[in-house]
């Protein structure tokens, strides 16, 4: 390969530079003026977006026609929660605790994806959020470091199967955005990142980590800084951590633009320093802007920049070029007609529908749900017959093959037992709330189907002020006022502040954005055609003044110690709890399950041995269910500061009516390890505490020894 050539493999455009395009592709950022000649892009390595097998054909055939050397392109996108079958977005599949249903949605995603020509998804996104303002919360699992790894490791297993190569229809995963973006000042998306190595290493980096260590192909690099550094220009992160001491030797490539931001971050004179650092920082890939292939070879040429760094970068994409088989078979399995019966298969939508029964979280229940078939209902509120149910990041989703709530409600209930009335989450007329109370005044019930466009959310869709949108309190009021039975279902993408809706409605089931299948799903739990069973990854806030509020926060040297009549000079505000309005692990049930006592086989444990906690739960309801058993721990004294609460295993257990199950924990001396201030993983022998129960909050406490080994 030229110098050239090499330096052109390491860029990424998206599909409206290519011959054979018949789409903008989807396009996150500014397209015109990256000066990119067409020599560059005939020796591109590969392309972002594209719109289809149809699509993806003609560029590699015209692309191979073109290319001197026939390398083919790899073509990369955003399959995020689906290709075009849309599942739940991510923080609702969190929200199931359903690592098997995670894996296979990414594998149905992969599928789809592989067949209308993807080799490589830009997911899972492994980012720790502990911010609901942050638009880009709705792509995360939530909070809690572990269980974000369990996610991510399910999420690659889905995509990549066994091996990229092993399987058909596998497509290669990408972990981003590293690292530590979802710690983003303020919530403010694309904004500084900056904390302790340690706080680092021991709650942001271990679900990147989980995913390499189950062999995730490539890894992301994030927009923001880390110690001061930009992420993509950082070389104690890239090349030291990363690929040093983590051994990752997979593709790393920028996020969109983020090589050239090097120079507003204020971190690179110009496009030529902009190129050195990244190169010296260790990213193969430059996605969307132009300083490798206007300055690598320059850099090179003039001995800055050591072309074995160029080498190294090149044969990390062949190699993967060749791991996916595409120098034998360049359009992989890109097949329009198999891509017309793939996509949106029974078989998939199937798998969608399950998705969103599992991820819809019952908030509050008084008893009006589930709703009786026979009831007059009205529902009401800007998502009543909303297609708007994909949330972002649903690229090739389309609208129109949503189920919508009102569709979902009359499929079950019959049209004239449903009167449907609408308006917009951020506009709503005088004419539309008198629809919408006449609609109300003559039914036997209220459902108010609240929430956020998704534009509210996702990339660039942050906001500081997280409580409903437009005039959705004034419309839970008045609906109020007329004295009906009220429940509220909430289409978004974050925690919100849900002061005034909380309180004032009987019953409140978050459905997030619940994807293709959405209304179906939501309308069989709303009348008890299925059970609600998802439960909370991410602590909603009682406000947007107590965020960041999470639950595995540390006890302050003056921690409160009566929430209800507070004393002065301990941490604590004023105005509101220091608790979470609903904390993680949070979620109800039509069953309702009963703990019993729980034990622990010993009160001492030694390295190498485990106890058991057993705990039985006991469905006291008059339905079947599904509880998620949680099991947290704390370290009573550590060399940092512990947790008070952290979590280290969950079962699901499905229980009929009146019966009893026995759920057993094992509980060893690698669970009890953590990062010391050194940044060492062990554990100290010591006094610690098991909790377990339906939610981080409402736990029975028990304790035992970690005797020295
Ligand atoms: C996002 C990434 C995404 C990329 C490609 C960026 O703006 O931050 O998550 O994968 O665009 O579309």
């Amino acid at each position: 390969m030229t110098l050239e050539e090499k330096v052109d493999q390491l860029l990424q455009l998206a599909p409206a530079f290519y011959e054979g395009a018949n789409s903008a592709g989807q396009i996150t950022g500014p397209l015109a003026g990256l000066g990119i000649t067409e020599d560059n892009v005939r020796r591109t390595g590969s392309v972002l977006g594209l719109g289809g097998a149809e699509e993806a054909i003609a560029i590699q055939e015209a692309h191979l026609r073109h290319n001197r050397l026939n390398i083919p392109l790899l073509m990369m996108a955003d399959v995020i929660h689906g290709y075009r079958t849309i599942f739940p977005v991510p923080l609702a599949l969190g929200s199931s605790w359903d690592l098997d249903l995670a894996q296979r949605t990414a594998a149905i995603a992969a599928k789809e994806a592989a067949a209308a020509g993807i080799h490589v998804t830009f997911s899972p996104m492994a980012d720790l959020t502990r911010d609901p303002r942050w638009g880009r919360v709705m792509e995360s699992t939530g909070e809690d470091p572990w269980l974000n790894g369990q996610f991510a490791r399910a999420f690659v297993r889905g995509y990549q199967g066994s091996g990229v190569a092993g399987e058909p229809y596998k497509i290669a995963a990408c972990i981003k955005h590293f690292a530590a973006y979802g710690a983003a000042e303020g919530g403010r998306d694309y904004n500084t990142v900056d904390m302790s190595e340690w706080m680092r290493r021991a709650y942001y980096m271990p679900s990147y980590k989980a995913a390499l260590d189950e062999g995730c192909e490539m890894v992301m690099t994030a927009f923001n800084t880390v110690d001061g550094i930009p992420a993509t220009g950082n070389r104690r992160l890239m090349r030291d951590l990363l690929r040093g001491e983590w051994g990752f030797d997979g593709v790393l490539i920028s996020d969109w633009g983020a090589v050239k931001e090097m120079i507003p971050h204020g971190a690179a004179e110009d496009e030529r320093e902009c190129a050195r650092k990244a190169i010296e920082a260790g990213v193969d890939i430059e996605m969307m802007s132009p300083c490798y292939p206007h300055h690598l070879r320059e850099l090179v040429e003039s001995g800055e920049v050591d072309v074995r760094l160029v080498d190294e970068a090149v044969m990390r994409i062949l190699k993967l070029k060749r791991k996916l088989g595409l120098f034998e078979k360049p359009h992989r399995y890109a097949d329009p007609a198999a891509e017309r019966n793939i996509l949106l298969s029974e078989e998939h939508l199937a798998a969608a529908h399950e998705a969103a029964l599992k991820s819809c979280v019952l908030l509050k229940n008084n008893g009006v749900l589930p709703l009786a078939k026979a009831a007059k209902i009205a529902l009401v509120g800007p998502f009543a017959a909303s297609s708007d149910l994909l949330g972002p990041w649903s690229c090739m989703g389309r609208r129109e093959e949503a189920v919508t709530l009102a569709d979902g409600m009359r499929a079950i209930a019959g049209s004239a037992a449903v009167t449907v009335a609408g308006c917009g989450a951020e506009r709503m007329t005088d004419e539309e709330l008198a629809a919408m109370l006449d609609a109300a005044r003559s039914a036997d019930v209220v459902v108010l189907a609240l929430g956020e466009d998704s534009e509210m959310s996702g990339e660039a869709g942050c906001r500081a002020n997280i409580r409903l949108p437009g005039r959705q309190l004034e419309l839970i009021q008045r609906v109020r006022e007329l004295g009906k039975p009220l429940a509220v279902v909430l289409f978004n993408g974050r925690p919100l502040d849900l002061h005034g809706v909380l309180d004032e409605a009987d019953a409140l089931l978050e459905a997030w954005y619940p994807g293709t299948r959405g209304g179906a799903a939501v309308a069989e739990l709303l009348y008890g055609d299925a059970n609600p069973s998802g439960r909370l990854t991410m602590s909603f806030p009682h406000s947007v003044g107590q965020v960041p509020v999470y639950y595995n926060s540390f006890n302050t040297g003056r921690p409160q110690s009566s929430p209800d009549a507070p004393v002065r000079y301990e941490s604590q505000y004023l105005d509101i709890p220091n608790a979470p309005l609903l904390p993680f692990g949070y979620g109800l049930s039509y069953a309702e399950f009963r703990y019993g006592a729980a034990e622990l086989s010993a009160v001492s444990l030694r390295p190498g041995g485990s106890l058991q906690l057993t705990v039985s739960v006991t469905n006291a309801g008059a339905r079947q269910g599904e509880e998620t058993v949680q099991l947290y721990v704390r370290d009573i004294a550590g060399d940092t500061v512990r947790p008070l609460r952290e979590l280290k295993a969950f079962r699901k257990v499905a229980l009929e009516p009146g019966e009893t199950k026995e759920v057993r924990f094992e509980v060893t001396e690698e669970m009890l390890r953590y990062h010391h201030a050194d940044l060492s993983f062990e554990s100290d022998p010591g006094g610690f505490k098991i909790m377990v129960g339906p939610n981080s909050r409402d736990v029975q406490e028990l304790s035992f020894k970690l005797l020295a080994g």
